[in-house]
């Protein structure tokens, strides 16, 4: 059974995975391959929703988690202002057009990202799983969600799916057809077939009420 704690798993592949082309990219390019620039660019979304989720973290899972282990979460947050201090860097390279600056910047962005998410997904959440109880952990992710304005789900949607393995999908999809109400979910699950296209048939195997 999906449990609340395997959505987070799922977004933070689907930052990985993005990251990672992102770099791969941005490396290219400085090696004067041409085309790559909407891949790059996709560096500001990808961020958009990073902060979106950081942020939920910190409202809705970090105070949780003082309560049951003083003193963990707040070396997370110090991760986060990191994260956000190598976008601007990101950023101001990308505007700069400098490819070079470019480059280097999406390396060390991708860099503290996978060790900030493996050190969340093994130690924080895995303390977080083991001491906070189930509802509450529901409840938390509940309020985590809701970081997301409401006009930007779809994009989101359209961003997540393509970037993550059927298992995460299939959490997902478990877990919001349990908490949405039946027609909202209905919405999202015609955003996620037009996100994955010939995917969605594995999908349904899966999970046949689909
Ligand atoms: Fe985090």
């Amino acid at each position: 059974m999906a449990e609340p704690i395997d959505a987070i798993r799922a977004i933070h592949n689907a930052f990985r995975n993005d990251l990672e082309r992102i770099d791969a990219a941005a490396l290219d390019s400085a090696r004067r391959k041409e085309g790559l620039d909407a891949t790059i660019g996709r560096f500001r979304f990808f961020n958009e929703v990073l902060v979106w989720h950081a942020h939920g973290e910190e409202l809705a899972i970090f105070p949780l988690l003082d309560n049951v282990a003083p003193l963990v979460a707040e070396a997370y947050v110090k991760d986060h202002r990191g994260l956000d201090f190598a976008y601007d860097t990101l950023s101001k390279s990308y505007s700069a057009h400098d490819l070079l600056q470019t480059a280097r910047a999406t390396a060390a962005f991708r860099f503290h990202l996978n060790i900030h998410l493996d050190k969340e997904d093994t130690h924080l959440y895995r303390i977080f799983k083991d001491r906070v109880s189930l509802p509450e952990q529901g409840k938390a992710l509940g309020i985590m969600s809701s970081t997301v304005p409401k006009e930007r789900f779809p994009e989101l949607v359209g961003w997540m799916f393509p970037l993550i393995g059927h298992d995460d999908r299939e959490n997902m999809i478990r877990i919001w057809q349990m908490v949405m109400p039946a027609p909202t979910f209905a919405g999202v699950k015609e955003l996620i077939k037009k996100a994955i296209g010939s995917d969605w048939a594995e999908l349904t195997r899966r999970i046949p009420t689909l």
